[in-house]
């Protein structure tokens, strides 16, 4: 089998060819399909990427009215509050950008009823992709942050979502920071077309040993370890700070 598609690129030019990446596979779709269906990842590290995309080479590069924005995760709170996924996403990437409200998709991390929430995301991501049950929606590229614990979306170790095969949206808990999160579960993100991870900082270099690397049963079994799209591919985008603790060849 071969062995993942590592993308890795200078700390300073990262962002650059995480754009060029996401170009690259938003064009694939859209000759394919007309669109190109983003999941969009949370915390921190997408910044980079949104201001990179939003400069004068990429913001007329991509074909953005083909592009339709979906979401990972997110976390309960209102949309306005700083650690929102869809409110980061919206000021540093749809604003900018002018992006047509009707092609972005945000999880209503601020409803009173999380779980009707969740329900109420799978429903509208099976009609986005024509996807009735008992398939799968098939989002066409899944950006996913890395978490310092091996976590992906808001799907956290141990987490009872990891097991779940009925809902392609699930309520989890945080063991840190905002609790209460939404997210999709592995059941959505490995029906992908292409999962594209964006990982930067040698405080990753760690887990992305141990999840490209395992030495371990658990290593294994950690949540960025059972991303397994099929028939979909993966891809890591690293900086090289991130990816300084593999041994594969660079
Ligand atoms: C979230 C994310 C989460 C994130 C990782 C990496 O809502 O927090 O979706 O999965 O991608 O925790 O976060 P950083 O980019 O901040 O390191």
């Amino acid at each position: 089998m071969s062995g993942p598609d590592l993308h890795i690129a200078d700390d300073l030019g990262w962002a650059e060819e995480a754009a060029a990446l996401l170009h690259q596979l938003s064009e694939e779709s859209v000759a394919s399909t007309g669109r190109c269906l983003i999941a969009l990842s949370g915390g921190s590290t997408p910044a980079a990427l949104y201001c990179t995309l939003t400069g004068p080479e990429w913001r007329q590069k991509f074909r953005w009215p083909q592009l339709h924005f979906v979401f990972g995760d997110e976390r309960c709170v209102p949309p306005e509050h700083p650690e929102s996924n869809f409110g980061t996403a919206r000021r540093l990437l749809f604003l900018p950008l002018a992006i047509d409200p009707a092609r972005i998709d945000r999880m209503k991390g601020e409803a009173a009823d999380v779980d009707g929430a969740a329900r109420e995301y799978e429903e509208r991501l099976r009609v986005l992709t024509a996807s009735p049950r008992p398939a799968w929606p098939t989002i066409d590229v899944v950006l996913l942050g890395l978490g310092d614990d091996g976590h992906i979306a808001s799907l956290f170790p141990g987490s009872p979502a990891l097991e779940d095969r009925a809902k392609a949206v699930a309520v989890t808990l945080s063991p840190k920071g905002i609790r209460s999160r939404l997210t999709l579960t592995l059941g959505v993100i490995n029906r992908a077309t292409v999962v594209l991870f964006l990982v930067t900082g040698s405080g990753k270099a760690p887990i992305v040993r141990a999840v490209l690397e395992p030495r371990s049963a658990a290593e294994r079994s950690l949540p960025a370890a059972l991303v397994h799209p099929h028939p979909g591919r993966v891809i890591w985008m690293l900086d090289r700070s991130a990816a300084h603790e593999l041994h594969q060849p660079q």
